[in-house]
């Protein structure tokens, strides 16, 4: 078998690394990098840490509007697939490159492989619920992540294709943080941060939710980190980093450490040391839940309604004293967590095997 997968977004990076760690002894594999995502510590770190095929092409398309960067990766994924003419292209998630790939994909009649399907913040403003729903309703296999994620596309009337494998992310968790944890280099990271395992908060902020706000969500955010007992670590992706700067400058913020975005084996770190994560990220949410380190989700609606129970994860608005409310008076219930629900740490090996499967 012949497949053609599309990353291009950090998310995705680390998702591919163990499906195609389980593909790697059974089909031809063929990455293709969007470029939606290029500085050395948003892309090829990962690709360094994390062992991922080196791609074969980079399509150097980076940032830009919607509609052009998924048209550019559109044109540019239908030539990739033009000249390689694989049996199966396989996405990831709900990105820009996710949904340029299966468009390109199904347009060409090659059958559209969707990791982490069926998720839902049914909120359709947020452009990863517009990619995520198209790219469900033009695939021909559907992983989900979750029982929930295979109910939400029942609703929708998507049954057929559809398996409930776990989730990669679990995977990947499992087997980087003993990574991380053995290799003394990235675990020097709380020395080089001057924080101590559970002395400290870890936060990340980049949703478009959140910097539509702009300087006023991103104070108000900050005004309720400055009032935490704890620093508050805050590895800064690249498209809030402009506000995060003027939200300093201007008020001054000693309580928040901002630092550049970090490897996957350092963010790891950083998590299951953290002693609580305040995040607008669908994969952190999951990852503190992995990790029994409760968390504050700062948005409206989670897609990972799973770990809300127990109030493990609680949602909070974009306020201070919501933010503070929450942060400093949820207690999470340790007997709530029984049943995995995102699978038992092989959904990678699952999908690879339903991939052979299929295209026998
Ligand atoms: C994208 C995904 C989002 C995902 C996130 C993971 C879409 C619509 N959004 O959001 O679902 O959660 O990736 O991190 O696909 N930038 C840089 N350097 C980079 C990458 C981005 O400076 O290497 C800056 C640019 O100013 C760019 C902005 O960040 O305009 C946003 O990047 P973009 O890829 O459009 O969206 P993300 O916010 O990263
Ligand atoms: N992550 C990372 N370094 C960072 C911040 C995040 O490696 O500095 C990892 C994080 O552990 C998770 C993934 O990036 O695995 C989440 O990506 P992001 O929050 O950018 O996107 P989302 O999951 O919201 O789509």
């Amino acid at each position: 078998m012949k497949l053609v997968t599309i990353v291009g977004a950090r998310p995705q990076f680390i998702k591919a690394s163990v499906v195609s760690a389980a593909l790697a002894h059974s089909c031809e594999e063929v990455m293709v990098h969007t470029g939606q995502h290029y500085d050395h510590n948003m892309s090829d770190v990962f690709f360094e840490e994390l062992g991922i095929p080196r791609p074969k092409y980079n399509l150097g398309v980076g940032s830009g509007s919607h509609g052009k960067q998924t048209g550019e990766m559109l044109m540019k994924i239908e030539e990739v697939l033009l000249e390689e003419k694989p049996d199966v292209l396989l996405v990831y998630g709900d990105t820009n490159s996710t949904l340029a790939g299966a468009l390109a994909a199904s347009k060409l009649h090659i059958p559209v492989a969707h990791v982490e399907a069926g998720l839902r913040s049914y909120n359709r403003r947020m452009p990863e619920e517009q990619n995520r729903v198209l790219t469900d309703h033009i695939s021909s296999w559907l992983f989900c992540p979750t029982q929930t994620a295979a109910d939400n596309l029942k609703k929708e009337g998507v049954e057929q294709g559809v398996s409930i494998t776990g989730d990669v992310m679990l995977d990947s968790v499992l087997h980087f943080l003993k990574v991380a944890k053995e290799n003394p280099e990235k675990s020097a990271i709380y020395d080089r941060l001057g924080i101590t395992p559970k002395g400290y908060r870890l936060a990340t902020l980049h949703r478009a939710e959140t910097t539509d706000g702009g300087l006023e969500a991103v104070l108000r955010i900050f005004r309720a980190f400055e009032q935490l007992p704890q620093p508050v670590v805050l590895p800064i992706h690249p498209r809030t980093r402009k506000l995060a700067e003027e939200a300093i400058q201007q008020e001054g913020f000693g309580n928040i450490q901002l630092i550049d975005p970090v490897g996957y084996l350092e963010m790891l770190l950083l998590t299951s040391g953290a002693n609580q994560v305040l995040t607008d990220s669908g994969g952190l949410q999951k990852e503190a839940w992995f990790m029994e380190v409760p968390c504050v989700t700062l948005r409206q609606e989670t897609e990972w309604v799973e770990t809300l129970t127990g109030s493990w994860n609680v949602l909070s608005q974009l306020e201070t004293e919501d933010i503070l409310q929450k942060a400093l008076h949820t207690i999470p219930d340790p007997s709530a967590r029984g049943l995995m629900p995102f699978g038992d740490g092989h959904a990678s090996e699952k999908i690879a095997a339903a991939l052979l499967e299929q295209t026998k």
